[in-house]
């Protein structure tokens, strides 16, 4: 495999060919922030956290960091104004929907004390990384999303979830707004909440 030699914030980092910006970043202790990000599962592209802006022929631009590859002599800022800025933004828009855990602790490093925004506190930011976690590597696809636009939401699936979620529960672990452990709690575990939903369309 080639080697890649591009400059991440100032530093000259070693990549091979295939890896992500986020993934050359990491490797070089540098450290970008994700959201829907985690190493064992194709990159999702979604939360737009990771941020970062990349100049290359004088051209600087924004890209998703977890899903752009590197690319000889590429230059990449991960914490400039434009950067930063944007990455605020969007803790401030998801804020109001999981506004306590890691969400809470992202938004407070980027100065954040609270949001302007409101919204119906789900516990969710539509990661995605449990359907994902579900069907990637449990094969199990107990979760997935449902409706669309400002409807869409991860629910479990009644055909397979009474099956197989209440003896695994990993993807309780790498939900950052929490709404899978805040929705579940052993007695209506898991099909309740698939009824509920039912019930209230
Ligand atoms: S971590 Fe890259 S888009 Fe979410």
């Amino acid at each position: 495999m080639e080697s890649i030699r591009l400059e991440i914030d100032g530093k000259f980092v070693e990549a091979q060919e295939g890896m992500t910006i986020l993934q050359a970043a990491r490797g070089a202790g540098i450290d970008i922030p994700t959201l829907c990000y985690d190493e064992r599962l194709a990159p999702y592209g979604a939360c737009r956290l990771c941020t970062v802006e990349i100049t290359e022929d004088n051209r600087t631009r924004l890209v998703a960091s977890c899903v752009y590859l590197v690319e000889e002599g590429l230059v990449v800022e991960t914490n400039s104004e434009r950067v930063n800025k944007i990455r605020k933004m969007l803790l401030e828009l998801l804020l109001p929907l999981a506004p306590t855990g890691p969400l809470e602790s992202l938004a407070r490093k980027y100065g954040l004390e609270g949001s302007r925004f409101t919204a119906e506190q789900t516990s969710c930011v539509l990661c995605g990384l449990c359907v994902r976690y579900c069907a990637e590597i449990k094969k199990a696809n107990a979760i997935g999303f449902i409706g669309r636009g400002i409807d869409r939401e991860v629910a479990f699936l009644p055909e397979v979830a009474p099956k197989v979620c209440a003896s695994c529960r990993e993807c309780f672990a790498i939900c950052p707004g929490g709404k899978l452990a805040s929705e579940t709690d052993g007695v209506r575990f898991p099909i309740s909440i698939w009824q509920s939903k039912q019930e209230l369309r």
